[in-house]
Parts: structure tokens; sequence; C-alpha cells
């Protein structure tokens, strides 16, 4: 059992949330309320962010004190959206959230993951017709060892978890969701993520 944050309670805060409950964790759910973050931060062993990415850095980044020592499970992706509210480029070209996160929290274990594929798969990757992937990025090997377990009981087998190694190669996963509005207008919201096939 680990005592777990989770920051937004939207589609992927609420969902996560839920079947962290189920697999026994203890978890805390903030929503915008002024200091709901902090105190669910403090508290936690692990924070994950599920808020909008564009405004995530300085939202976490004002939790400095709050997430020191903590690893911060980021799955948001940072995009300026097009006309039909849908991610149209990336916030971050030449780097990516997950970077900026961080250098702004230097005394936390950044961990990028889940970001790739649409919400429900995130915790029911089996329902999937084909294998799918999900992708690890940071600097921590113990981190991304603990974060690897939490996707365990989030149903997700060792064999579709990749490894991609240090936190820079979440520019790779985040330059992904360039092809999620494309693919929803051919195929509408049907799950999907982003998989690796050999
Ligand atoms: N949806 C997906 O399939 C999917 C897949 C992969 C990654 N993601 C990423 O996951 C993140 C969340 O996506 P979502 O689909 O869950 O969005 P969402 O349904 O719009 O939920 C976002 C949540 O964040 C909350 N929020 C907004 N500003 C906040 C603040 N300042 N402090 C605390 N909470 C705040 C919102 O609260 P209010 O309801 O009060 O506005 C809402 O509960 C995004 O970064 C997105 O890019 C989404």
């Amino acid at each position: 059992m680990t005592t777990i944050a989770v920051l937004g309670n939207g589609r992927v805060g609420g969902n996560l949330a839920a079947a962290l409950t189920r697999a026994g964790h203890e978890v805390t759910v903030a929503d915008r309320t002024p200091g709901a973050a902090a105190d669910a931060a403090r508290t936690a062993r692990i924070v994950i962010n599920a808020t909008p990415g564009n405004g995530s850095l300085d939202r976490l980044a004002a939790l400095r004190d709050e997430l020191r020592d903590k690893i911060l499970v980021d799955v948001s992706n940072a995009t300026t959206d097009g006309p039909d509210g849908l991610p149209a480029d990336l916030l971050h070209p030449g780097s990516s959230l997950a970077e900026q996160l961080q250098e702004a929290l230097p005394e936390t274990h950044v961990v990028k993951t889940l970001n790739t594929m649409l919400f429900p798969v995130m915790t029911a990757p089996a329902t999937l017709t084909q294998t799918p992937t999900v992708f690890l990025s940071g600097e921590d090997p113990e981190a991304k060892q603990t974060v690897r377990a939490l996707l365990t009981d989030l149903g997700w087998q060792q064999e579709w978890i990749t490894d991609l190694g240090g936190i820079r190669t979440a520019r790779a996963t985040e330059a992904a969701i360039l092809f999620v509005p494309h693919v929803i207008r051919s195929s509408g919201f049907t799950p999907f993520a982003i998989s690796i096939t050999r």
C-alpha cells in the first residue's frame, strides 16, 4: 500500500484514483480548491499530475517543498489546442514538459508515463485487441521501479512496459500527442495506445 496524491479530478485523475484505490492504495484526489494540491502532496509518497499540461509547470513548481524527495508521475500533455479543442501543437518544442518539471524540481524524481493513450486504456490495457505499450522516462531507476509496480497494479504486464531511459526521452512520448487529433478525427474516441509492435 502506497500513499498517492492525484492532482486533477477529471477523466484521467478520476479514472486513475479509482483504479489505484481498488488496487489497495491510499489515494487522495486534489481538485483546484486553493491549498488542496499542497495538502495532498505533503502527505503522499507518490504524486500524480493529471491536470492540464499547459499550466502544469507553474502549478507544480509552486509545490517544490511538498514534492521534495517524492516521485512525481507526470501523465499530462502540454499542448496548444486548435479551434476544435483538440491538441494542435507542442507547448515545449525542442524540450518537454517532463524535462522542464525535472529542472524546476531538482529534488523530486519525475517519471513520465501513460501520456500516449486515451484515458480508459491507462487502467484497462488488456481490453485492447493488440498488445499495448506504456513508456517510462525518468532519471532515477528506483523511482521508475516504483512506478513500474503501480503500472502492474493497473493491469500492465511487465513486457508491455518500455523504459526509454532518462527524462529527455519524454520529448519523444510527448511529441506523440501530435498523432492524437488525427487519430480521433479518423477513428473517433475508440480507446487506443500508441505502441511498439515487433
Ligand atoms: N483524456 C485523455 O485521454 C488523456 C490521455 C493522456 C494524457 N492526458 C493528459 O492528462 C491531463 C488531464 O486530462 P483530462 O482528460 O483528465 O482533463 P480533464 O478531464 O479536463 O480534467 C482536468 C482536471 O484538472 C483540473 N484542474 C484544472 N486546473 C487545475 C488546477 N489549477 N489545480 C488542480 N486541478 C486543476 C480540472 O478541474 P476543473 O474540472 O475544475 O476544471 C479537472 O478536474 C492533461 O494534461 C491531458 O493532456 C489525457
